[in-house]
């Protein structure tokens, strides 16, 4: 299996007779494939965009609507498999190892020893982007998936509190539930099924758990009592939500609780970035808040661009511009304040960041430092492969939306789990 990835890679390199080093040529494009497409995301995007071309380059830009990134993928795959990928593409986690072993992805190395990203990265961020030891990706933030969003003028008027267990929570949504506010926002997506399911298994499970189930796929983790107490708690978390929400986007149910209509929304900090977006402070007008139960503990969702061999010298050069500008303090700063997300390098000056970006990044890194608390997200594609993350996302997604007991769900989830590895 290897040596034939290997070959293929070759295959395809030298059919594309792709040039990685580094480009005499100066103004070439760069064409992104990315999902960054609500207010927030596309203030974001633009921060790029319009640093790319002020270095001379043109920026073909190439977003596909759908929230967690699976269209994206899918129209990925097919312009893969016709011989034309972008240069570029919004691509994480364990999928970059995935077109790196077919050969898809250009070699950063020279870009990334230039400007020391081994220096200024995480290396449990750093991993990610390498495939062996070279730079395939670069990364441009880190996200938090455990967080909780609220509307306090809607706790407030339900004479409900802030809550910090899962008890609690349930306290506060029937609170909001007897005064007429919808309790929770959801849009029932699969990916945004899995984003509320893996925040209930840290919290009901605890990190370890979590680590056990959805990076290790240990069978008698996945089997446990425990695993049955999480589906028991997401199917309680679907009695507080609207008749409305099937199909429904991320962002139109973070507007729901910018509104006031609902209480609460369960989403990863880009959810941050509508509120941003909205003209809303945050802790009056707005709390983030980490999802009851999980204070300690980090889910990360680390979003980075992909570069695939070009080969024009061209474009190879406007996609190593792209590359150096994304690391840059600047970018990151100008960014990640619009994305709702951290920045990625170590050395960050946080002064102009708000208050939640600033819990964010205090135990982001008091977690990396104790190595106790910090997981990588299996609903976003930090923890496991897309081939298990997919069957993942069918048992959850199922559940949510039948009488399936938990009993039930925990025997499909560890079998579809062992049939997709
Ligand atoms: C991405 C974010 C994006 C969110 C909603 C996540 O998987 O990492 O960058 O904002 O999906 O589309």
């Amino acid at each position: 299996m290897y040596l034939k990835k290997r070959f293929m890679a070759a295959a395809i390199a030298s059919a594309l007779s792709v040039s990685t080093l580094s480009a005499t040529a100066t103004a070439g494009e760069v064409e992104v494939l990315h999902w960054w497409t609500s207010g927030g995301e596309a203030a974001a995007v633009s921060v790029l965009r319009e640093m790319v071309e002020k270095e001379g380059h043109t920026w073909k830009d190439f977003a596909v609507a759908g929230g967690g990134g699976e269209n994206t993928m899918t129209v990925l795959r097919a312009r893969a498999v016709s011989g034309n990928p972008p240069s570029s593409a919004q691509i994480k986690g364990l999928e970059i190892q995935e077109w790196a072993d077919l050969g898809f992805l250009a070699n950063l190395e020279e870009v990334a020893k230039q400007e020391g990203w081994d220096d200024v990265l995480p290396p449990v961020v750093a991993d990610i982007m390498k495939h062996y030891d070279y730079y395939v990706a670069v990364p441009v933030n880190v996200h938090r998936v455990n967080w909780m969003w609220v509307n306090p003028a809607a706790l407030e008027k339900a004479g409900a509190s802030v809550p910090t267990t899962l008890d609690e929570l349930w306290e506060t949504a029937d609170k909001l539930k007897a005064a007429g506010i919808i309790p929770i926002a959801h849009g029932g997506q699969s990916w945004q099924d899995a984003t509320v399911f893996e925040s209930i298994a840290l919290s009901a499970g605890g990190p370890e758990f979590f680590r056990k189930a959805f990076v290790e796929h240990d069978q008698d983790t996945l089997l446990s009592p425990q695993m049955e107490t999480v589906f028991d708690q997401f199917r309680k978390a679907r009695e507080y939500l609207d008749p409305g929400f099937p199909g429904r986007d991320w962002n139109i149910a973070t507007s729901m609780v910018i509104k006031g209509e609902a209480g609460m929304q369960f989403m990863g900090d880009w959810a941050k970035g509508e509120f941003t977006a909205a003209g809303m402070e945050p802790g009056t007008d707005y709390l983030c808040l980490p999802f009851p139960g999980t204070e300690d503990a980090f889910a990360f969702n680390i979003d980075s661009l992909a570069m695939f061999m070009q080969r024009d010298a061209d474009n190879v050069s406007a996609q190593q511009t792209m590359a150096r500008l994304v690391l840059s303090p600047e970018f990151q700063e100008t960014f990640n304040l619009n994305k709702g997300s951290i920045p990625v390098r170590l050395d960050q000056d946080m002064t102009p960041f708000d208050s939640c970006a600033k819990a964010s990044m205090e135990t982001f890194q008091s977690t990396s430092e104790s190595g106790q608390g910090l997981v990588p997200s299996m609903a976003h594609g930090m923890s496991t492969t897309s081939a298990v993350q997919g069957a993942i996302y069918d048992v959850t997604t199922t559940f949510f939306n039948s009488s399936m007991s938990s009993q039930d769900a925990v025997r499909q989830l560890a079998s579809a789990i062992r049939a997709a590895q």
